[in-house]
């Protein structure tokens, strides 16, 4: 038999409060859990809220909690659960609630403007750029983020600390700083913008201890923590306690 009847727990509610609600629902064959909240707002609860765009894992926009873990809507399949299992969908947790599915993301828009773009190299013009196919490679790693920012809502720093939010950017935005600091053309530093005493000292670095769960959510499989992260930690580490790798640096490209 392909199809059978769910037991789905839906928190509703807004900025006020709200709860789980039960429901029992009709599952297909292939369906995955944004395909059961697109039926149940069909059916019993056509004014449900959830956010959602793409439906193939690539817009990032249907992040929620699934049984309390950080995951896309529309690239979890309901045949990973029983069929007697209850299934909880409730919104991310580490961000505001606007109403039931939806919350508020913008912490991490603002986290985005705190980094200063890309600064292109005074001495070379358009189509000048060279690269190193390695250094290719690790900016394309890190450039799959599709902005779903589960890993932001599952990192234990912010998640249940409202407080470490104004000092901590999150993984998603350490890995942009990552990114652009180990990228061989930024000219940031040049241009009086040093990105390791920033990652420290403006984007939280420290609070970040290297726990992984960020990794183990992101649908892109980014390797956040060993590939940006711990990387960054090492080189912000060389800036800020030995003085002496500092100034070689700063001598050698000169
Ligand atoms: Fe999502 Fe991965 Fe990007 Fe984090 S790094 S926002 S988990 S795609
Ligand atoms: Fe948080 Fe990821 Fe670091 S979960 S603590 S940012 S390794
Ligand atoms: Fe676009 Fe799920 S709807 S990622």
């Amino acid at each position: 038999e392909t199809s059978y009847d769910a037991h789905f727990e839906v928190w509703r509610g807004d900025v006020d409060g709200g709860g789980l609600e039960d429901f029992t629902v009709e599952v297909n064959e292939g369906e995955v859990v944004l395909d059961i909240i697109h039926r149940l707002q069909a059916t019993q609860a056509p004014d449900l809220a959830v956010r959602w765009n793409c439906k193939a894992g690539k817009c990032g926009s249907c992040s929620a909690e699934i049984n309390g873990r950080p995951r896309l809507l529309c690239m979890t399949r309901m045949s990973v659960f029983d069929r007697d299992e209850i299934v909880t969908v409730t919104p991310l947790r580490a961000f505001p609630v606007v109403r039931d599915l939806v919350t508020d993301v913008g912490f991490n828009y603002e986290k985005a403007r705190q980094v200063p773009a890309f600064v292109p190299p005074p001495d070379l013009g358009p189509g000048e750029y060279r690269m190193q196919q390695e250094d290719v490679g690790r900016s394309q790693e890190f450039r799959k983020c599709i902005e779903c920012f589960l890993c932001q809502d599952t990192c234990h720093v912010v998640r249940d600390h409202e407080e470490n939010k104004a000092a901590f950017a999150g993984p998603r935005f350490l890995m942009r700083v990552a990114e652009l600091d180990m990228h061989p053309l930024d000219a940031a530093e040049e241009a009086g913008h040093d990105r390791k005493t920033a990652a420290q000292d403006d984007h939280g670095l420290g609070y970040c201890n290297i726990t992984k769960c960020c990794t183990e959510v992101c649908p892109e499989n980014i390797k956040i923590t060993d590939n940006a992260l711990i990387p960054l930690k090492e080189r912000a580490a060389d800036r800020k306690y030995d003085p002496l790798v500092w100034l070689g640096n700063k001598i050698r490209r000169r």
